[in-house]
């Protein structure tokens, strides 16, 4: 029998303004997962929140893709919304593109990752999730993970690793994907990879055998709404251990905050710090962006944890190092490269602009 993980997240209302989910919606997702489990559709579920964003780890045996699944997570993210709309949250239901479900929580708004496999003797995983940041900020740690043997010693040394890995990579502008192989094709991959609001990574799998290793959300929402509507905060899965990368070589690459997309108004770059969930709260310029680890050992489909992984000492200089990187990119102001390239902001004023000004440009001699 073989054991699912979903994880579903959407920013249904926050306070104040776009920092933090507030415990009441919390709480209307766990009653609702909480049936839900009574009533045999679910195996196991924790419920928590990075920033804004509601994020709802379920485990189950329903597989993939599955339409009770995605209608539970979606009818949870609904009541959430009554609740924010009533306490006047901000941005209350900003994710859910739609009232209606059809069939599939893929195109509505709230973002996913899953992963079906049948369970080892032992099976830990990290559940990572982000705020204020896009799903290529996940190419980087995800990479070096699984092909960087800088980072994952195992590579190297023990065998059930050394054959690499397979990435899946979604060229999410085209909607198209591509699989390549690390290390074989390790140069190709990072000349994609490099281009993290273009290309993201969606799957990694083992190559000796196809299991899965990682999976992570990729949903776009301002391509997926045509209009800017809110973040595409992602949340990856990640399993560790024999056979695939420790858990401590799983959490290394978050050690340097790397500079991503998705600070204020989903239209600057800034660093990505490592924190504990109760630090996953946003604040100065709306950020800097964040990511959260929860690790878990799935036990006959039930979780077992959470353990909150970048609550470690070991991780307060990365944090100190994004605090001054946060301060060296903010001096920036308007300029780039803190704020993104005028094609990939999610405000459009800057089109504005030039509408108003196009009759004034004249030629350069
Ligand atoms: C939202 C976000 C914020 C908002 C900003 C402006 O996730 O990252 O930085 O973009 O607070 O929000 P509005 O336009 O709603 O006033
Ligand atoms: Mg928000
Ligand atoms: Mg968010």
């Amino acid at each position: 029998m073989k054991t699912t993980i979903s994880v579903i997240k959407a920013d249904v209302g926050s306070i104040a303004g776009h920092g933090l989910a507030h415990p009441a919606l919390l709480a209307k997702c766990e009653e609702i997962l909480g049936k839900a489990k009574e009533e045999g559709l679910l195996e196991d579920f924790y419920v928590t929140n990075c920033g804004d964003d509601t994020e709802l780890i379920m485990t189950h045996r329903q597989g993939e893709e599955n339409e009770e699944i995605h209608g539970l997570a979606f009818n949870a993210f609904t009541e959430a919304t009554a609740i924010a709309k009533e306490l006047k949250l901000y941005g209350a239901g900003q994710d859910l593109l739609s009232d209606t479900f059809s069939g599939n929580i893929r195109g509505m708004g709230p973002g996913a990752a899953e992963m079906e496999f049948k369970e080892r003797p032992s099976d830990p995983v990290v559940i990572f999730c982000c705020d204020k940041t896009e799903p290529g900020a996940f190419n980087m740690p995800i990479f070096k993970m699984f092909a960087d043997p800088f980072t994952t010693a195992g590579l190297v040394i023990d065998p059930s690793l050394h054959n690499g890995f397979e990435f899946e990579i979604f060229d999410v502008m085209e909607h198209r994907k591509v699989k390549m192989s690390c290390p074989e094709e390790m140069y190709d991959a990072l000349a994609l990879l490099g281009s993290i609001s273009r290309y993201v990574i969606k799957r990694v799998t083992r190559k000796d055998d196809g299991e899965i290793a990682a999976s992570i959300s990729t949903e776009r929402l301002n391509l997926l709404a045509g209009q800017y509507v809110g973040k595409d905060d992602p949340v990856a899965i990640v399993r560790s251990q024999s056979g695939f990368p420790a858990a401590g070589e799983v959490v290394e690459p978050f050690a340097f905050p790397h500079l991503v997309g998705g600070w204020m108004r989903g239209s600057h770059n800034g660093p990505l710090m490592p924190v504990a969930q109760k630090n996953a709260y946003p604040v100065r310029f709306d950020g800097p962006p964040r990511v959260m680890a929860l690790g878990f050992q799935i036990a006959d489909c039930k979780l077992v944890g959470p353990a909150d992984m970048f609550d470690d000492p070991a991780y307060d200089r990365s944090r100190e190092l994004a605090s001054e990187v946060a301060e060296y990119m903010r001096r920036h102001g308007p300029f780039e490269p803190h704020r993104l390239p005028a094609d990939e902001m999610e405000y459009t004023s800057l089109p504005g602009v030039m509408e108003k000004l196009e009759g004034r440009f004249e030629d350069i001699d």
